[in-house]
């Protein structure tokens, strides 16, 4: 018999488990300046290495000389493309079958590409002696347009050339890429004809970069003596980057150690390999010695990771009373010099595809031309699952453009051609099947808290004060409503490098009660060391504080595919708690051995295993752990450890509906953000604090990609917004206050019914903050505007509409 105080709910409330805002655990050691981060690496002996790049987009390479910068005192070693080429690593594969020079070859084909690595003693002499590195150029002509690139007798892959084929079908130009198509053109092309009405709209989605905290860097120590490398990197997928770099190197997998350490954000900025990476490697073998490669933040924005720059054209059919027939949509896809993006294998636009959004749309079509400029390769997911935030403002501006085009309300448009929540599980004309959604919902949800018809008739005020020359503010109402598509696997049809997007999770609780878990994914402030501790809680009855939870290092982790994508809930979640019911039924074998009744004569509660109909008989989950390690049970080993590979059945597809209140001055183009409501449905909530701080996150990044953040180049292809100074980061001067809110739908296939929710803020905010400032102009005859919006193009627009007159 045993004593049932603390009762049920106080022993809930003590496992610190699903739904708990529990404070993030890796905030002590943030906060008091503990974190441990790739430049804290500090190793005896340790050199740095520093590149030097081209000033030029387009050019060849006629010399490099390195006498100068290897009389320096303290240089170790210049590396040219030349030294590395003998081991086959001057060119390095990309995540998206193409490949990728590490250092320039002949050639280089954006400004800032990597064409020597200067290997000394600091990072001071290293920069020294980049200088003292002569490298000469012949400048060859720079193409930065797509439809200029397309049309171009100039080749910029040479390496290319004649190759008519290429990783993912027909390349139709030296310049091009790939074509992918999805959907039905045909019926699709039917529908546009016979459609009462078409809008037409084309918007450019420029060329941003996830900036974040933290550049990406390397420490590399080759360990020749028992032949192990190890690597410490700003890594997004640890366990990859050890796969890749035995493939490149020659090293056997399990004498390579890779760890990510803390990193100081990533979205989709450190999901790629870049040459850096490599060159700390071989420099490590060559020197005998560690070596470091750190990028600065120019470096960073230049050359790494860029995000979107897409192209894309849309046709929308509907009835005259607004029921949507048909989509079309085409994309000129830039991607660089290389392409490098980072999407599965099958998808080489990643999840464009879900570009019909939220909206029952009987047919669609796709089609992306990948193709190459002197620009910086990437097309790496800035804080959305691979492409999603592109398909999102895509089909959220055609709305607002169909809105205009049939003369009705946008949230009504909206709400009439939602998919209903009887239709899911719901197939999508491009491919997809989502799994759970109560749209309808959560649209008349927002809209009542933000009393939407009030805010019409105060717009719609506005708009005479204007006119009467009362005022020189406009108002916008900024309308989203996105589903998301996170949690890459499944497995059968999402690979990165031909490895399966599965996840993972090993569990081991010690004798006390006590227990570790290691999971593939890597946290880069997302906050998984206190939320997969609760999933884990719940799940084994082990409270969350007693679960340490460990992740990037590849010598103890099981394998996984990494975080990105928002897929760390969605598929390593997920592995944690099947792990957790792996624990479980071999804890309910122990509890029944333990109270002499049968296996199925005992039930999980909460912390413990209790005879059925008889709760006073107990063992509580620290009982037994005890019992695993230290008592015979017959027919049962020793130990409580438990390990799942989960490979999902489908992705999860969160959604949320946005409303952003602005007034803007026509006369300076300063927007002011007055209002922003944020309602997510991310299925079952595991933290609502973290999600919160997720949700204020993606919402800020979203604000900076609408209103201003933006990688520019020159005709010259120069990069103009290469430094803190040009590149938007706001602050919290710019930021507005978030109102957050709540719909529930778990998803139907997650062990726990959780989706992602990192990247779903971004992904519903940009078209949010866009949507607002067009539809300030709409009375003024504005179809659509590009971003982004910053103070001098919004003042532009006004004064294309006349307002300044
Ligand atoms: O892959 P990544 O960690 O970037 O994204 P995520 O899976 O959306 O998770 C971001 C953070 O939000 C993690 O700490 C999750 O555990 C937490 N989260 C949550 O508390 N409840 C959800 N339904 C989804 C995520």
């Amino acid at each position: 018999m045993n004593d049932l105080t603390p009762d049920r709910e106080e022993r809930s409330a003590g496992l610190k488990g699903l739904g708990c805002s529990r404070k993030r655990v890796e905030d002590a050691r943030f906060t008091q300046g503990k974190g441990n981060y790739v430049d804290d690496v500090k190793l005896p002996g340790m050199l740095h290495g520093d590149f030097v790049r081209s000033p030029y987009a387009h050019a060849r390479v006629v010399s490099v000389n390195k006498d100068a910068a290897l009389a320096l005192d303290g240089v170790v070693a210049v590396l040219t493309a030349e030294d590395l080429a003998p081991l086959n690593l001057h060119w390095m594969p990309t995540l998206a079958g193409d490949k990728q020079m590490v250092l320039a070859d002949g050639k280089v084909l954006f400004q800032g590409q990597e064409v020597a690595f200067v290997v000394a003693r600091d990072r001071y002499v290293a920069a020294d002696a980049v200088e003292l590195v002569e490298v000469e150029y012949e400048e060859l002509p720079v193409i930065t347009d797509p439809f200029e690139s397309l049309k171009s007798d100039v080749v910029l892959r040479e390496d290319l050339a004649g190759q008519t084929e290429g990783p993912h079908g027909p390349r139709k130009h030296h310049n091009h890429i790939f074509t992918w198509e999805q959907g039905d053109e045909t019926a699709t092309n039917q529908v546009l004809d016979d459609a009462e009405v078409v809008a037409t709209e084309s918007m450019y989605y420029h060329r941003t970069h996830p900036c974040p905290l933290e550049t990406c860097g390397s420490v590399a120590s080759m360990d020749k003596v028992n032949g192990k490398l190890t690597l410490w990197g700003t890594f997004q997928a640890p366990h990859v980057v050890r796969t890749v770099a035995s493939l490149l190197s020659g090293i056997e997998e399990h004498n390579i150690r890779v760890i990510s350490p803390d990193i100081g954000g990533g979205f989709g900025n450190k999901v790629g390999v870049y040459p850096g990476y490599v060159c700390s490697i071989v420099a490590s073998i060559v020197t005998g010695q560690p070596v470091k490669w750190v990028e600065d933040r120019m470096e960073n924005l230049m050359s790494t990771a860029f995000a979107r720059d897409y192209w894309m054209t849309g046709k929308i059919a509907a009835t005259k009373d607004g029921k949507i027939t048909g989509l079309h949509c085409h994309v000129t896809a830039d991607h660089g010099g290389f392409d490098a993006c980072a999407d599965p294998t099958k998808f080489p636009a990643g999840f464009m595809n879900i570009c019909t959004g939220s909206y029952d749309i009987p047919v669609a079509y796709l089609g992306v031309d990948g193709v190459y400029t002197n620009k910086a390769p990437g097309g790496v997911s800035y804080r959305c699952s691979f492409r999603v935030t592109e398909a999102v403002y895509f089909i959220e501006r055609m709305i607002e453009v169909l809105a205009i085009e049939l003369d009705m309300d946008a949230a009504e448009l909206r709400r009439i051609n939602f998919i209903k929540k009887e239709q899911f599980p719901y197939q999508s004309a491009l491919g997809w099947e989502y799994d759970s959604g109560d749209y309808h919902t959560a649209w008349d949800k927002a809209l009542k808290t933000v009393d939407y018809e009030g805010l019409r008739k105060e717009q719609a005020d506005r708009v005479e004060a204007f006119k009467r020359g009362e005022t020189r503010k406009l108002m916008g109402v900024g309308l989203s409503f996105f589903t998301e598509i996170v949690g890459a696997g499944p497995v059968k049809n999402c690979d990165i490098l031909g490895m399966g997007m599965f996840d993972s999770c090993e569990i081991r609780i010690h004798p006390t009660g006590s227990a570790i878990a290691r999971l593939g994914t890597i946290s880069q402030g997302q906050g998984h060391a206190t939320t997969f501790a609760q999933i884990l809680a719940s799940e084994i009855g082990i409270s969350a504080d007693n679960i340490a939870i460990e992740e990037g290092d590849t010598d103890t982790a099981p394998y996984g595919l990494g975080t990105y994508g928002s897929r760390s809930t969605p598929v390593a979640g997920a592995a944690a708690a099947m792990a957790g019911r792996k624990i479980r039924a071999k804890a309910q074998m122990i509890a029944a051995y333990l109270l002499e009744v049968h296996d199925d004569d005992v039930e999980f509660d909460v912390d413990r295993f209790a005879v059925k109909g008889a709760p006073e008989r107990f063992k509580t989950m620290k009982d037994i752990a005890y019992a695993a390690y230290n008592q015979a049970i017959p027919g049962i080993e020793p130990g409580l450890e438990a390990v799942s590979y989960y490979d999902p059945p489908n992705m999860t597809y969160p959604f949320g509906a946005y409303v952003c209140v602005m007034d803007i001055d026509v006369d300076t183009g300063v927007p002011e953000i007055r209002r922003f409501y944020a309602l997510d449905d991310c299925g079952t909530r595991i933290n609502p604090m973290i999600i919160e701080g997720q949700v204020h996150g993606g919402l800020t990044e979203a604000l900076a990609v609408a209103l201003g953040q933006e990688i520019s180049y020159d005709k010259m292809g120069n990069v103009k917004t290469g430094t803190l100074m040009d590149f938007f980061l706001p602050t919290a001067w710019e930021v507005p206050n978030y109102e957050t809110d709540h719909t529930v739908t778990p998803s139907p296939h997650h062990p726990i019914g959780a989706k992602g929710v990192g990247e779903s803020p971004h992904v519903g905010g940009v078209p949010c903050f866009s949507n607002a400032v067009q539809d300030a102009f709409r009375a003024f005859g504005l179809r659509h505007t590009n971003m982004p919006h910053d103070h001098w193009r919004i003042w532009q627009t006004a004064n294309d509409l006349g307002l300044h007159e």
